[in-house]
């Protein structure tokens, strides 16, 4: 099985406890999420749908859900998306969890694609690929 926990900085948490349970800690909303989950799907997560929205939240959960099945793969995988200004992949994500949906955002958040701009494709791919309702794969060519 994927690793047992997804987790934005050290705020919002969602983690598989040892009974299969689930332990969430972070913000109001995430934890308001997983309750209409619960009420609406039931307690068992494994059989859960992805969510549909694009709130940092449902990213997580969406994240979280992915990996647990096995299908989260997104498009860029190295640790360094934006080799001009060392912009680490992960700083790209949490960018685009926190809500940069854009390219012109991401660069403003992260500094990333401000110079040659050879990294914007890939950062293009990954907010297509952190949006989308799970059914991207990370292989498939993104439209634009
Ligand atoms: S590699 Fe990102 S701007 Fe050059």
């Amino acid at each position: 099985m994927a690793k047992a926990v997804v987790q934005l900085e050290s705020q919002d948490r969602i983690e598989v406890l040892a009974n299969q349970r689930l332990s969430v800690n972070g913000c109001h909303e995430l934890r308001e999420l997983i309750l209409v989950f619960k009420s609406s799907h039931g307690d068992d997560w494994k059989a859960w749908p992805f969510p549909q929205g694009q709130s940092h939240s449902e990213i997580l959960l969406r994240q979280f859900l992915l990996e647990q099945r096995g299908e989260w793969n997104p498009p860029y995988t190295h640790e360094e998306i934006c080799h001009c200004r060392a912009v680490p992949t992960r700083e790209v994500e949490k960018a685009i969890i926190m809500g940069a949906h854009t390219p012109q955002k991401v660069s403003r958040w992260t500094s990333a694609s401000t110079a040659c701009g050879t990294c914007r494709p890939d950062v293009e791919k990954m907010i297509s690929y952190f949006l989308s309702s799970g059914t991207l794969s990370g292989k498939e060519p993104v439209s634009k």
